[in-house]
C-alpha cells in the first residue's frame, strides 16, 4: 500500500453493538461486530450495561479488525467514530477510544453522524445508487425519509413523531412475550402467518411524517381483549399476529416512501438501518420498484444493522473533503444531522 492510500479505522458504539472496521480507499477490509447479549433478559437495552460492555469489548474488537484486515496500526491515516446520536454512555466509550487512538498515532479524527452513515452503507456495495437518491432509514431509534443530493449533502424530508419503526416491532414483540430484540423474531414468525388475518389501524399522517405509537396501543388493547376469550390466544395465533403487525408497519413505511419518490420524481430508491433487514420490507420495496420503474437498493444484511463499516465509508467521504474534528469533540445523544 502506498502513502497516498486512505486507511481509516472506524469505531461504532452508539447502542448495543461494539464494532470496528478498516476501510482502505473506500473498500471494506474488515468489519468486526460484538453484539451485547446481556440485554436480552431485560427486554431492551440497559444503557449502563451497554456502556460497560463497550468498555470490555472495544480493545478486542479493534484488534480483531486489524487482524482481519491484515494491516498494522501505523498504516492508519485517520480514525472515524460515531459522535451522535445514541446512548450517551455508549457513545462516550467510542469517542474516548477514537480520540486516544488518533492522538497516539498523530492522525486526523473524523466525527460521523450515525444516521448519515446508515444511508451511506449503500456506498459500500459495488452497485451504488445514483443521485438524487431517496433512502428510507429505519432503525430502532429512527424512521426517516432522506433525500441525498450527493454523498454528504442529505436532507431529512420526514421522520417519526413518536416511536421508530424498529421500536414498534420490538415493543409488539415484548407484548407477545418474545425476547429483545423482537424485530427479527416477528419477521421469522410472520413468514408462516396470514398478513390479512387481523386488521390494525394505520394512522394517516401529513406529508412524510410517520407515527407508530398508535399501532403499538391498538395491538396492546387487541391482545388484552382476545386473552379474555382465549388465555392462549398469543401462542395459538403467533404467526398470524406477527404477519398482520409486520404487514401494517411495512404498509405505513412504503406508502410514504412511494409518495416522496413520486412527488420528487426520484427513481433511485433504497432502504437502510436495522429494520431494512426485514423480509416483508425487502419484498415490498422490490415490488414498489417494479411498479414505479425504480432502481432499488438494499444493503447486505451485515451493513443494515449497526456496524463500523458504514462509519468508515462516511469517514472516507469526509476525509476527501478535509472534514476533520479535533480533541474537543464530544458525543451527543440527540445531535441533529451532521
Ligand atoms: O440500526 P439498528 O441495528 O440499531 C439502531 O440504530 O437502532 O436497528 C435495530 C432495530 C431493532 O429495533 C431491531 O428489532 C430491528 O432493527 N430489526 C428488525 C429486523 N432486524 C433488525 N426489525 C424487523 N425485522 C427484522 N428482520
Ligand atoms: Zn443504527
Amino acid at each position: 500500500m502506498q502513502n497516498k492510500d486512505t486507511i481509516i479505522l472506524a469505531i461504532e458504539s452508539s447502542c448495543d453493538e461494539t464494532s470496528a472496521a478498516i476501510i482502505h480507499n473506500g473498500g471494506v477490509l474488515s468489519n468486526h461486530i460484538a453484539t451485547q447479549k446481556v440485554h436480552e433478559r431485560y427486554g431492551g437495552v440497559v444503557p449502563e450495561m451497554a456502556s460497560r460492555a463497550h468498555i470490555q469489548n472495544i480493545v478486542a474488537v479493534v484488534d480483531a479488525a486489524f487482524v482481519d484486515a491484515g494491516i498494522n496500526k501505523k498504516q492508519i491515516t485517520a480514525v472515524a467514530f460515531t459522535q451522535a446520536p445514541g446512548l450517551i454512555g455508549s457513545l462516550l466509550v467510542g469517542v474516548c477510544f477514537a480520540k486516544s487512538f488518533a492522538q497516539a498515532l498523530d492522525v486526523p479524527l473524523i466525527a460521523v453522524h450515525h444516521m448519515q452513515a446508515h444511508v451511506l452503507a449503500h456506498f459500500i456495495e459495488e452497485r451504488q445508487p445514483e443521485f438524487p437518491f431517496l433512502c428510507l432509514t429505519v432503525s430502532g431509534g429512527h424512521t426517516q425519509i432522506v433525500l441525498c443530493r450527493s454523498h454528504l449533502d442529505m436532507e431529512v424530508l420526514g421522520e417519526t413523531m413518536d416511536d421508530a419503526a424498529g421500536e414498534a416491532f420490538d415493543k409488539v414483540a415484548k407484548m407477545l412475550g418474545l425476547p429483545y430484540p423482537g424485530g427479527p423474531l416477528i419477521d421469522k414468525y410472520a413468514a408462516q402467518g396470514d398478513p390479512l388475518r387481523f386488521k390494525f389501524p394505520s394512522k394517516e399522517m401529513k406529508d412524510y411524517t410517520f407515527s407508530f405509537s398508535g399501532i403499538k396501543t391498538s395491538v396492546l388493547y387487541f391482545l388484552q381483549a382476545q386473552k379474555k376469550i382465549d388465555p392462549d390466544f398469543v401462542s395459538n395465533n403467533l404467526n398470524d399476529i406477527c404477519a398482520s403487525v409486520q404487514y401494517t408497519i411495512v404498509k405505513m413505511l412504503m406508502a410514504k416512501l412511494e409518495r416522496a419518490a413520486a412527488d420528487l420524481n426520484i427513481k433511485h430508491v433504497g432502504i437502510a438501518g436495522g429494520v431494512s433487514a426485514n423480509s416483508g420490507l425487502r419484498t415490498a420495496i422490490k415490488e414498489a420498484g417494479a411498479r414505479n420503474g425504480w432502481e432499488v437498493y438494499i444493503p447486505r444484511f451485515e451493513y443494515c444493522t449497526d456496524n463500523a463499516a458504514m462509519i468508515g465509508i462516511t469517514g472516507y467521504y469526509k476525509y476527501q473533503q478535509g472534514l476533520f474534528t479535533d480533541l474537543s469533540a464530544t458525543p451527543s445523544a440527540r445531535a441533529a444531522w451532521a
